[in-house]
C-alpha cells in the first residue's frame, strides 16, 4: 500500500533510495519516483510503471545529491500516471512530500487551498499535504509540518524534504508504518525494515503520532506538541538474505521453500516437553475459564488461517469460536464483551480493517491477542498479548509462509487452551502434540512433489474457472488454495464445501471442468468427500485429489490425478497440503506467464479500508 523511503547522509542518495524502493516494491508497483536535493534545488523523477522504468530513466539522466525521498505507489486516488506518482512538490519545488496512506478530508482542504490560489497537478489526496505545508510555512519547516498534519484526517506516513533546511528530513507516522534506520553519518527512513537491512540493523520502530526530525547525525523524536520522545533502538535479527531472492526465480517460490524452517522457528521454545510456553500470552486458568467466546478476525489468507484455528480449538477444547472477515466485523455491531477473547491475525500487523476491528473489540473490553509477523507493527503494539509468527520477512504479495506459521500458532493456542482446560493428558492432545513435532518433516516431503505439481499445472493452462472442494479442515484448505490460485494466475476459482456442490454450483460443471478435491481428513469425512467427487466426475469434471499416502488405492479409483502428503493426524494435514496448493498456484501462474510476485491490482500490505 505504497512504500516510502528517505535518506540523508554523505553518500549519493539516488542509488540508496532506488535500492530501498526495490525492497518495498511489494507494497505497490504502479508507479515510482524519487526526489533529491542537489545543493541548490530539489530535482524529481517519477513515472508510471514499475521501479525498473524509473531506474532506466535515471540511467539516462541521473540525479545527484546526499538527501532525498522515494516512493513506490499503489494507486488509491487517481489512476497510475506520471502526474499522480509521488513525490509531490509545491509550486516552486521548495517542499516535497512522499506519503503512504489516505487523507480522508483532502477534498475540503483542496478546495480551501484552491481558493487561496494553489494549483494542483494531480488527482491525489497527497498533493494537498505539500501545499498545506507550504501554506503553514512561516520560517520553520518542522513547525509547518506539525501545523499542517493537525489538519489532516486519515492515515499517513510522510517524509518531507525541503530546500529551506535541506539538512533535515521530517517524518511523521499516523496509522501507517514507518521505521528509521540509524547509521554512521547517515540515517534512513522507510515503510518497512527490508528497505534498510543492507545499511543498518539498528532501527526506531515509530509509534503512532510520532514526528521525527532526521539529519545525517541525529534523530529527534517528538509528539505532536513537540514533547521529546525517548526510545530504545530495536536490533533487527533478519539478515540481508532474508529480504533477497537467494537464487530463486521468485520471492514466492523462495518463501514456499522456507516453510519447514519457518515452522520450526515458530514452534521452537514454545512446544516443550513440559507444555506450551507462549511468553507474551500469559493466560491463567481462571482467565481461560472466564472466556465465553473467542473471535478470530482477519483478512484474506490470515482469515483462512483463522478458520483452521476455529476448527482446531472447537474440536479439541469445545470452546466456541467465531471467525469474521475484518471488514465485515467492524461494521456488524458484533457481540463482544469482557468475556470475549479477540484474536487478530495479520502478517503485516498493519491491515487497516484488522486493526480497526481490534480497536473496536478493545473498546468493548475484550482481551486482545495479536498473531503477527512484524515486531513493532500497529497490531503488535496495540494488542494486550502477542504471539509472533517467526516466518521472517514475507515479500511476495501472495502469502505462503505467513499462513503456515499462523496455522502453527493455531496449533499452539489449541494445545495451550487444552492444557488450561485440563485436557492436556488426553490421547487426542498427545497425538496432536506429537504430530506438531513432525510437521516440518511433512512439509519437506510436500516440497519434494514439485515435479509432479509442475506437470499437473499444465492442466490449468487454458482454464478460465475451476473448483476447490473439501470438508471440515479440508474446506479451510480449499479456501486458501483457491485464493492463491485466483490472485496469481487470474483463474476464477471457487472454493466450495464438497457437500454443497450439489446445491447449485454443480450446474457449472462441464466436460473437463477442473476440481481440486482436498480429501486429507481420514475417516467419515473422507468417504463423504469421495462420494462428492464421484458426483462431480459423473458430470464431466476432471478431478485432482490431495490425500494422505495410505488412501492411494481408494483415491485412484475415482480421481483423475492425485498428489499425496505423508500420513499424519487429520488435524496436522494443513501445512503439507497447503504447500502443495501453493506450488500448484505458483506453477500455474508461471505457465500462464503471470507476474507471480507482483500480481495485478494487488499490494501486500492493505493499509486502507
Ligand atoms: O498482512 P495481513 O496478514 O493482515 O494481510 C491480509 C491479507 O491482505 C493477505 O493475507 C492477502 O490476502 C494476501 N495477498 C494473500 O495471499
Amino acid at each position: 500500500m505504497c512504500g516510502i523511503v528517505g535518506y540523508i547522509g554523505e553518500k549519493q542518495a539516488p542509488a540508496i533510495l532506488l535500492n530501498g524502493l526495490k525492497k518495498l516494491e511489494y507494497r505497490g508497483y504502479d508507479s515510482a519516483g524519487i526526489a533529491v536535493f542537489d545543493g541548490n534545488k530539489i530535482n524529481v523523477k517519477k513515472y508510471k510503471g514499475r521501479i525498473q522504468v524509473l531506474e532506466d530513466k535515471l540511467q539516462v539522466s541521473p540525479l545527484q545529491g546526499v538527501a532525498g525521498v522515494g516512493h513506490t505507489r499503489w494507486a488509491t486516488h487517481g489512476a497510475p500516471s506520471d502526474e499522480n506518482s509521488h513525490p509531490h512538490t509545491n509550486a516552486d519545488s521548495s517542499i516535497c512530500v512522499v506519503h503512504n496512506g489516505i487523507i480522508e478530508n483532502y477534498i475540503s482542504i483542496k478546495n480551501e487551498l484552491i481558493n487561496k490560489g494553489y494549483k494542483f497537478n494531480s488527482q491525489t489526496d497527497t498533493e494537498v499535504i505539500v501545499h498545506l505545508i507550504d501554506d503553514c510555512y512561516k520560517g520553520d519547516i518542522f513547525d509547518a509540518v506539525l501545523e499542517a498534519t493537525k489538519r489532516l484526517k486519515g492515515a499517513y506516513a510522510l517524509v518531507v524534504l525541503n530546500t529551506f533546511e535541506p539538512d533535515k528530513l521530517i517524518a511523521v507516522r499516523k496509522d501507517s508504518p514507518l521505521v528509521i534506520g540509524l547509521g554512521q553519518n547517515e540515517n534512513f527512513i522507510a515503510s518497512d525494515i527490508p528497505a534498510l537491512l543492507e545499511y543498518t540493523k539498528k532501527v526506531y520502530l515509530l509509534d503512532n503520532d510520532t514526528y521525527a526530525v532526521v539529519t545525517k547525525d541525529s534523530v529527534m523524536l517528538t509528539d505532536s506538541e513537540k514533547n521529546p520522545i525517548t526510545k530504545e533502538p530495536f536490533e533487527v535479527t533478519w539478515s540481508i538474505d532474508d529480504a533477497n531472492k537467494g537464487g530463486y526465480e521468485h520471492f514466492m517460490l523462495k518463501e514456499i521453500y522456507e516453510q519447514p524452517t519457518a515452522v520450526i522457528n515458530t514452534l521452537r521454545g514454545r512446544l516443550n516437553t513440559d507444555g506450551i510456553n507462549l511468553d507474551d500470552f500469559k493466560l491463567t486458568k481462571e482467565q481461560y475459564d472466564k472466556i465465553k467466546k473467542i473471535y478470530i478476525v482477519a483478512c484474506g489468507t490470515a482469515y483462512y488461517a483463522g478458520c483452521v484455528g476455529k476448527a482446531l480449538i472447537e474440536k479439541y477444547t469445545r470452546k466456541p469460536v467465531e471467525t469474521a472477515i475484518a471488514s465485515e466485523f467492524r461494521y456488524a455491531d458484533p457481540i463482544v464483551d469482557e468475556n470475549t477473547l479477540f484474536i487478530a491475525v495479520s502478517q503485516s500487523g498493519e491491515t487497516a480493517d484488522t486493526l480497526a476491528s481490534m480497536r473496536l473489540a478493545k473498546n468493548k473490553k475484550a482481551r486482545v491477542l495479536a498473531i503477527t509477523n512484524v515486531v513493532g507493527s500497529s497490531v503488535a503494539r496495540e494488542a494486550d498479548d502477542i504471539i509472533y509468527t517467526l516466518a521472517g520477512p514475507e515479500i511476495a504479495v501472495a502469502s505462503t509462509k505467513a499462513y503456515s506459521t499462523q496455522v502453527i500458532c493455531m496449533y499452539l493456542l489449541t494445545l495451550k487452551f487444552a492444557d488450561l482446560a485440563g485436557l492436556g493428558a488426553t490421547k487426542e492432545i498427545k497425538n496432536l502434540t506429537e504430530a506438531c513435532k513432525n510437521i516440518h518433516i511433512d512439509a519437506e516431503k510436500a516440497l519434494d512433489k514439485a515435479d509432479n505439481i509442475k506437470k499437473l499445472a499444465g492442466l490449468f493452462k487454458d482454464a478460465s474457472n475451476a473448483f476447490f472442494i473439501g470438508r471440515g479442515i479440508d474446506f479451510c484448505l480449499a479456501q486458501e488454495g483457491s485464493l492463491k490460485m485466483k490472485e496469481i494466475s487470474y483463474i476464477h476459482v471457487e472454493a466450495y464445501q464438497a457437500g454443497e456442490l450439489k446445491h447449485g454450483p454443480i450446474a457449472l460443471l462441464e466436460e473437463g471442468t477442473i476440481i481440486v478435491a482436498l480429501c486429507t481428513q481420514r475417516g467419515e469425512l473422507f468417504e463423504k468427500t469421495l462420494s462428492n467427487i464421484k458426483e462431480a466426475k459423473a458430470r464431466g469434471a476432471k478431478v485432482i485429489a490431495i490425500a494422505q499416502q495410505d488412501d492411494k488405492k481408494q483415491v485412484e479409483e475415482c480421481c483423475d490425478y492425485a498428489i499425496y502428503i505423508n500420513n499424519c493426524e487429520n488435524s496436522a494435514s494443513v501445512i503439507p497440503s497447503v504447500i502443495l496448493l501453493q506450488m500448484l498456484a505458483y506453477y500455474v501462474a508461471c505457465q500462464r506467464g503471470c507476474d507471480v510476485d507482483k500480481p495485478r491490482n494487488l499490494a501486500k500490505s492493505v493499509t486502507v479500508e
